[in-house]
């Protein structure tokens, strides 16, 4: 399967919104990751969603993130030739200083399925305008937008928040009315970042009053959450049932990177570090006063690497499981 458009991601989500199950939104900035979540995906026979923040996405550039993006895109695209489940690329969190530099050339070469944009630090008004004007530009290429309204807690990316700003549903009708958004984000109480789903005050309820307000005015969405890393599976299918189609995944995907990486180094350290005190040289190779070598076949990337993709793959498929997009692929 290609790396699909917005029609096609339009039918996931009408699929999940009338089956009851969400996409995980699956943030990377390279190549472990993604194919951790990319192998998960296949094996639960669930189409995915990639996300590439701008952050990410200048990460993957060496500082220039259109750059960045064209790359992690092309690599995405030649995956997907190779899969049977659909594949979708969604652009995180676009502030709207880069609307111009990121969003319309990722328009102009098909290199997204959808676009957030995130004016939700900005007023209501403000807020409309913006969003409106994306949606005005994605149009014409069957991109879908995703909008934000109320403000998350945390720092995702760069874009800090130390309060949070619960969405207000008359809000979100007259936001939803007035854009045209496709997918609304909004904030009942997740964070960004390390938050325990259990320490966290919830608004179930209000997900669900926000999900029946825009049925009732005739413009049901797909809702979002983001900052859904830490959630226990209770948490995110009672959010799930109240109408959220997108649960996205970052931070849990960084830690889990960190955490494999770090086991594998402490138990390999005497592979990879020459004896206390000892210096060697990585060019010369050669260890002063001692006979000690590295080993080759620890300290290749690619061996840490299969480690990290086992790990991410592992903990994608328990989230798949919680959203519950397994077997439901249109594609596979
Ligand atoms: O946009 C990305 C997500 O909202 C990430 O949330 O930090 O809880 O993984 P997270
Ligand atoms: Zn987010």
């Amino acid at each position: 399967m290609p790396f699909l458009g917005g029609k096609e991601l339009a039918q996931v989500y009408a699929k999940a919104k009338r089956e009851g199950f969400a996409l995980l939104a699956n943030n990377f900035a390279e190549t472990n990751v993604l194919l951790g979540v990319m192998a998960a995906h296949a094996a639960k026979r669930s189409d995915v969603l990639l996300q590439i923040s701008q952050g990410a996405a200048k990460f993957a550039g060496g500082g220039n993130a259109l750059a960045g993006l064209r790359a992690l895109v092309s690599y995405v695209r030649a995956l997907a030739a190779t899969q049977k489940i659909g594949v979708f690329i969604n652009l995180d969190h676009v502030t709207p200083d880069a609307i111009d530099s990121f969003i319309v050339p990722a328009l102009q070469e098909g290199l997204c399925s959808s676009v957030m944009i995130d004016a939700s630090d900005r007023p209501f008004e403000e807020n409309v305008a913006i969003t409106q004007k994306v949606v005005e530009l994605a149009r014409p290429y069957g991109v879908l937008v995703e909008g934000e309204l109320g403000r998350i807690k945390g720092v995702e990316e760069g874009i800090v928040s130390d309060e949070a700003f619960y969405t207000d549903p008359d809000e979100a009708v007259e936001y939803v009315a007035r854009t045209g958004v496709d997918l609304l984000a909004i904030s009942v109480g997740t964070q960004h970042g390390v938050s325990a789903g259990r320490e966290l005050k919830l608004r179930v309820d209000l997900a669900k009053k926000i999900d029946e307000k825009l049925k009732a005015a005739g413009l049901e969405r797909p809702l979002v959450l983001h900052g859904a890393s830490g959630l226990t599976t209770d948490q995110v299918r009672a959010l799930v049932a109240a109408g959220v189609c997108k649960v996205n995944k970052d931070t849990t995907y960084q830690y889990v990177y960190a955490r494999t990486a770090a086991t594998f180094y402490i138990a390999q350290r005497a592979e990879v570090l020459p004896p206390d005190g000892v210096p060697f040289d990585p060019i010369t190779f050669e260890a002063q006063g001692a006979r000690w070598s590295p080993n080759k076949k620890v300290f290749d990337p690619r061996v840490l690497g299969k480690e990290i993709q086992a790990a991410i793959q592992r903990v994608a498929e328990e989230m798949i499981d919680q959203v519950g997009s397994g077997g439901r692929s249109l594609y596979a």
